[in-house]
């Protein structure tokens, strides 16, 4: 369990509790968290920016209650500074936004530096790389999605890789890249190569039926 994974270089896994069982989320945290989980990844959604509905601070807070570990959020909303206030209250500890949903990525990041958590910009698999520039010394993390945001279970798009190279190269040691989107046993080792520091990982988890041996594979493949 890591509650500061800045602190570490070491590549990451972060479950994403969009594919846990909502009605035992704690004891669904819990069990992966002693299965190796490292922090984990909360998975925002306004069923506007994309086609599905999610959940909120109240999950957020409940997630919270439920572990000691990092929580990273990913709003996958279209009002990222009204809603980061209220998801960072609840008990995240970073929030990341989508460069798609605003006009101006570089105000955006400073508005929402004055949470004072950590700050993440993430784009889709098909935004080029130049939105993100402007606010690239801004951001703390530095999220590539590899699969077209809305819903867990899809298949990972490799052609984001590239991107996700030319994205650490341009990284200070202080920032974190971070994947998202289709990433299980099979597709890790790529994204390693490509830089990627953290792994944020849903079906590939919790839907497995060896959730411990699941991750066990995904940490040997990272370390590779
Ligand atoms: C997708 C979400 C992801 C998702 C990942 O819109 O941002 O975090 O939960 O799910 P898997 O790992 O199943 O692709
Ligand atoms: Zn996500």
């Amino acid at each position: 369990m890591v509650t500061d994974p800045f602190s570490l270089r070491s590549p990451l896994i972060a479950p994403s509790i969009l594919s846990a069982n909502f009605a035992k989320l704690g004891a669904e945290m819990e069990e992966v968290e002693k299965f190796g989980a490292d922090f984990f990844h909360l998975d925002v959604m306004d069923g506007h920016f994309v086609p599905n509905i999610s959940f909120g601070p109240a999950i957020v807070k409940a997630a919270r209650a439920s572990t000691d570990a990092y929580l990273d959020a990913h709003l996958m909303i279209s009002e990222p500074v009204r809603y980061a206030g209220p998801i960072a209250k609840a008990g995240a500890q970073s929030v990341t936004f989508h460069v798609e949903a605003v006009t101006d990525p570089a105000a955006t990041a400073k508005e929402l530096r004055k949470i004072g958590c950590h700050v993440g910009i993430t784009l889709r698999p098909a935004t080029p790389l130049e939105t993100i520039m402007p606010a690239l010394d801004l951001v703390d993390i530095v999220l590539v999605m590899s699969v077209v945001p809305g819903f867990s279970g899809q298949k990972f798009m490799p052609e984001v890789l590239p991107k996700a190279r030319e994205i650490k190269k341009r990284l200070r040691a202080d920032q974190r890249l971070e994947m998202d989107g289709g990433l299980n046993a099979q597709t890790v080792a790529a994204a390693r190569d490509a830089g990627v520091d953290w792994f944020v990982v849903a079906s590939a988890i919790f839907d497995h039926p060896d959730r411990k041996a699941a991750l066990a594979e995904i940490r040997e493949k990272i370390h590779g």
